[in-house]
C-alpha cells in the first residue's frame, strides 16, 4: 500500500475543517471570487467607455444611453429605464458576492496588519505593495459602489442632461471623486492578479507595465468624462429639461 504523502495531523485538521476552510470549499470560494472581479473588472473598463462617450458631444452620449436602454426595442426610441434598474441590482449582488468572498482574506487582527506593514518594509516586493492597495480600495468600495448602485435604482434616468444634473445638481460629483480612482485601481491591479494567479501569462513585468498603462489611460479617461458632466451640468438652467436631439 502506498504512503500517505499527508502527515496524520495535516490529514485530520484537512478532514475536520469546516465551512471555508475545508480545502474544497476554499478552492470554490476562490474561483468564485476571482470570476465575479473579472466580470466586474471587465464591467468597469466598458462602462468607462460608454460613459465616456460624452466626450464627442451630447448627441453621441443620449444614443449609447438610449441603446443601452433598449431604445431600438421601444416605440418611442427612449428606451426602458426599468432595464437600468434590474441591471443595477444584479450588479449590485455580484459586487456583494466578490466582496463576501474577498472578505476571508482581510487581516481582521492588529497583529496580522502589523506583520503585513513589517512585510512591506523589509521585502518591499511590488506585489505585497499592489495586495496591500487591493484590500485599501475594496475596503473604501464596500461603501462606494452600493451608494452609486442605489442611485442608479431609485433614479435610472440617463442622459446627457440627466447625467450632469445628477453629476452636479445631486452633487453625485463627490461620490464619483473618490469611486474613479479607487475602483480603477481596485478593477486593473485585480485583473492583473488573477492573471498571474491563473497562470495566463508567466510575463509579469511586461503584464504589469501594461496595468500601470491602463490604469493611467482609464483615469484620463475618467477624469476627463467627470469634468464634461460638470461644464455641462453648470449650463443648465433649473428645472432641467432631458435632452432632445436634433434641437
Ligand atoms: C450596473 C449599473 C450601473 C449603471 C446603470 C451605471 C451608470 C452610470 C452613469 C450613467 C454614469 C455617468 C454619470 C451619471 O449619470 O451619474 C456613471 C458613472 C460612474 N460609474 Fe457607473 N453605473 C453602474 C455600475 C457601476 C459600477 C458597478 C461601478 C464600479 C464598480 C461604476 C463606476 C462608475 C464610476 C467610477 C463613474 C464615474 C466615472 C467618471 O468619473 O467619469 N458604475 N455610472
Amino acid at each position: 500500500m502506498a504512503a500517505n504523502p499527508l502527515p496524520a495531523k495535516a490529514v485530520l485538521s484537512s478532514n475536520h475543517a469546516k465551512g471555508f476552510s475545508h480545502p474544497i470549499w476554499a478552492a470554490r470560494a476562490d474561483r468564485l471570487q476571482s470570476a465575479t472581479g473579472v466580470l466586474l473588472g471587465l464591467f468597469l473598463i466598458m462602462h468607462l467607455h460608454f460613459e465616456s462617450s460624452i466626450l464627442f458631444g451630447k448627441e453621441v452620449f443620449y444614443q449609447v444611453a438610449q441603446f443601452l436602454e433598449g431604445g431600438i426595442f421601444s416605440e418611442t426610441g427612449h428606451g426602458f429605464p426599468i432595464l437600468t434598474q434590474i441591471f443595477s441590482a444584479f450588479m449590485l449582488l455580484i459586487v456583494l458576492v466578490h466582496a463576501v468572498f474577498a472578505l476571508r482574506r482581510f487581516p481582521t487582527q492588529i497583529g496580522q496588519w502589523r506583520a503585513l506593514r513589517q512585510q512591506m518594509q523589509f521585502l518591499p516586493h511590488e506585489d505585497t505593495k499592489i495586495w496591500f492597495w487591493q484590500m485599501i480600495s475594496g475596503f473604501l468600495l464596500f461603501f462606494l459602489v452600493p451608494v452609486h448602485l442605489f442611485a442608479m435604482m431609485t433614479n435610472p434616468e440617463i442622459g446627457p442632461h440627466l447625467s450632469a444634473e445628477r453629476v452636479v445638481h445631486h452633487n453625485a460629483w463627490m461620490l464619483y471623486v473618490l469611486l474613479l480612482p479607487a475602483v480603477t485601481v481596485h478593477a486593473i491591479f485585480g485583473l492583473y492578479r488573477v492573471s498571474i494567479k491563473w497562470g495566463l501569462t508567466t510575463q509579469r513585468f511586461a503584464l504589469l507595465k501594461l496595468a500601470k498603462v491602463l490604469l493611467a489611460y482609464l483615469m484620463v479617461l475618467g477624469v476627463a468624462s467627470l469634468v464634461a458632466y460638470i461644464i455641462i451640468g453648470r449650463s443648465l438652467s433649473l428645472p432641467v429639461v432631458p435632452f432632445v436631439p436634433g434641437l
